[in-house]
């Protein structure tokens, strides 16, 4: 498949979706959103692709948020209610993905950008990053998972004043609060993601499928529902190859060779 907005690039085991509109900071409209979705599922099919970066082009911004243009010419309720339901299924698939997602922050990760950044699983930033729910501002809320899912990391209180103010907040910052969970020296961001990457895609890829699943599905339930999730996928990955070799490698002093059965 070719892509117009951004571009997909593989490295071996690991795939990079590079949001391709700097002159725009790679603002998110809904041709970019409908991009990314289509790569997910490209990715999601390709068995040789274990992990995914996404990242923004240039040196200024993973993306800068929605189109502000395209959010300008809405004309009606149920076109602003589609702009956001496609993004929510954005974030579903994600989440859903069987393989780790990695949000390299490369600049300014603002509304839309901010909420494409926390649906992905773990989110490295450069220190030149700056980070925001600016939605306030122009008169509507954080609309593609962002009142939801910030919450969940850093609790209540601080993603009201995050959203209510709409100030951005910096990499030093981000990382205290939860919201990123590494930073790196602007130039060294990239490949600190490749290095992530590659070594998430050298492990046992139904650990790692269960391991998501169980975090992003285990939220969402009581604890007890949670744990018998968790049961039922620990006791999935016990009767697999992979397990029989992770153990007998251990007991064998040897490197475990992994099959993904
Ligand atoms: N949607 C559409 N275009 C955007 C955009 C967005 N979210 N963010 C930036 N751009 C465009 C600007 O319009 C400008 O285009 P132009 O060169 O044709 O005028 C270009 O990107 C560069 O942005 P500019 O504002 O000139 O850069 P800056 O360095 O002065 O400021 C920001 C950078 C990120 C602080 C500023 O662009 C900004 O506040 N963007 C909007 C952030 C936002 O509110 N996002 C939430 C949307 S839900």
């Amino acid at each position: 498949m070719s892509y117009e907005h951004i571009l997909l690039e593989r490295d071996g085991a690991v795939a990079i979706v590079l949001l391709n509109r700097p002159k725009q900071l790679n603002a998110l409209s809904q041709a970019v959103i409908r991009e990314i979705d289509a790569a997910i599922d490209e990715l999601a099919a390709d068995e040789t692709v274990r992990a995914i970066i996404l990242t923004g082009s240039g040196d200024r911004a993973f993306a800068a948020g929605a189109d502000i243009g395209e959010l300008a010419s809405l004309e009606s309720a149920t076109q602003g209610r589609t702009l956001a339901t496609r993004s929510h299924h954005l974030g579903r698939k994600m989440a859903d993905l069987d393989k780790p997602i990695i949000a390299a922050i490369n600049g300014f990760a603002l509304g839309g950008g901010l909420e494409l950044a926390l649906a992905c699983d773990f989110r490295l930033a450069s220190d030149t990053a700056q980070v925001g729910l600016p939605e306030v501002t122009l008169g509507i809320l954080p609309g593609w998972g962002g009142t939801q899912r910030l919450p969940r990391l850093v609790g209540p209180g601080m993603a009201k004043l995050l959203m209510m103010s709409g100030d951005r907040i910096d990499a030093a910052e981000a990382l205290r609060l939860g919201i990123v969970e590494r930073v790196y020296p602007q130039a060294e961001l990239l490949d600190a993601a490749k290095q992530l990457a590659q070594k998430l895609a050298g492990m046992p890829p139904l650990s790692i499928a269960a391991i998501k699943q169980a975090v992003n599905r285990g939220l969402n339930m009581t604890l007890d529902d949670a744990n018998m999730y968790e049961a039922g996928l620990f006791a999935e990955l016990t009767a697999t190859q992979d397990c029989k070799e992770g153990t007998r490698a251990f007991l064998e002093k040897r490197k475990p060779e992994w099959q993904g059965r």
